[in-house]
């Protein structure tokens, strides 16, 4: 099949950036999913500084937004024949209680639901593709809290911590649920941890000044996007290898604690089925 094309979304900051500067040797047209499109206009010239025939197209794609995602979906759905890789890293750090258009937790709304909705629209041009691979970034910070029962209502104690695990603990059931159904269909799906990556993750309007702080604090801590997307970046380069895996530091490393949890996993998708009013997980022409 000719014209491989990659989809990322959050291609304008940190370790999106970098995963996208550094993949567009390898794929013939990339997509770059994106909230802002000005920035993705500035991404866009960097790429082309490198490499002046490459296809860079720009979809916007509010996460936080479901009819903002649909939008975007249905916009490859009409443009593309396929999608190989799909990269959903795109994420938000909100210290401060904030909700979704739609009236969910900013980053459980945000960082699961948006990315499960673009990637349910977006699956049968990913499976009619080569390469058949989708790359879920989420965090060690799944480890920190369990799911519980309440996943969609808006939390009336907010913890930030709590929420941003619930949101990385959500996208890793959701990628052992697409591993679990479609592998055996050929489909590659993996989860990363970049690490801890001086971005400007939690620096929203609400918050940067202690983002900042954080980080300037904590600099030598960190890793830079660049290192940050190497996770990234080596599985798009052996999918089937990393197939189901979870991945930090370019390695499978086990899955631990809540990660394991298979009935609240089930629970997560069938709730999030309902709640998006979804007859089917990931939707499919063919009867796979
Ligand atoms: N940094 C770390 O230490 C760390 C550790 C573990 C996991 N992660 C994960 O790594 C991923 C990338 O984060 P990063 O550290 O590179 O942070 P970042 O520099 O803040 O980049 C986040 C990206 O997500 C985009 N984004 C945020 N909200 C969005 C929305 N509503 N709709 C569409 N796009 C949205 C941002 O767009 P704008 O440019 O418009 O803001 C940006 O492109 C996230 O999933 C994060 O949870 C990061």
């Amino acid at each position: 099949m000719s014209n491989k094309i990659l989809a990322i979304t959050g291609p304008t900051s940190g370790i999106g950036k970098s995963t996208v500067i550094e993949l567009a040797s390898e794929y013939d047209i990339l997509i770059l999913l994106c909230r802002n499109v000005d920035k993705g206009e500035s991404v866009k010239q960097l790429i082309q500084a490198r490499h002046p025939y490459k296809r860079v197209d720009i979809i916007k794609c509010d996460l936080s937004d479901l009819a903002s995602v649909m939008q975007a979906a249905t916009n490859i759905l009409n443009r593309y024949t396929h999608v190989d890789c799909l990269i959903n890293n795109a994420g938000v750090v909100s210290l401060t209680r904030q909700k979704t258009v739609d009236g969910y937790e900013l980053m459980f709304g945000t960082n699961y639901l948006g990315h499960f909705l673009l990637t349910h629209t977006l699956f049968e041009k990913i499976m009619e593709s080569e390469d058949k691979q989708i790359i879920i970034v989420s965090s060690g910070a799944y480890k920190y809290t369990a799911m519980g029962n309440h996943n969609f209502a808006y939390p009336l104690k907010f913890n930030p911590v709590k929420s941003y695990s619930k949101s990385k603990l959500a996208v890793l059931y959701f990628m052992q649920e697409l591993d679990e159904r479609f592998s055996k269909h050929g489909l590659n799906v993996s989860a990363v941890h970049p690490g801890a990556v001086s971005t400007n993750l939690g620096k929203t309007k609400y918050n940067k000044k202690i983002g900042d702080f954080i980080y300037k604090v904590f600099d030598s801590f960190f890793i830079s996007p660049e290192e940050g997307a190497l996770s990234t970046i080596k599985v798009t380069k052996n999918r089937t290898l990393f197939n189901g895996k979870y991945v930090y530091e370019g390695k499978v490393v086990p899955v631990e604690k809540y990660g394991l949890n298979y009935f609240q996993r089930k629970k997560l998708i069938r709730d999030t089925l309902e709640e998006l009013q979804l007859d089917q997980f990931m939707y499919l022409n063919n009867n796979y």
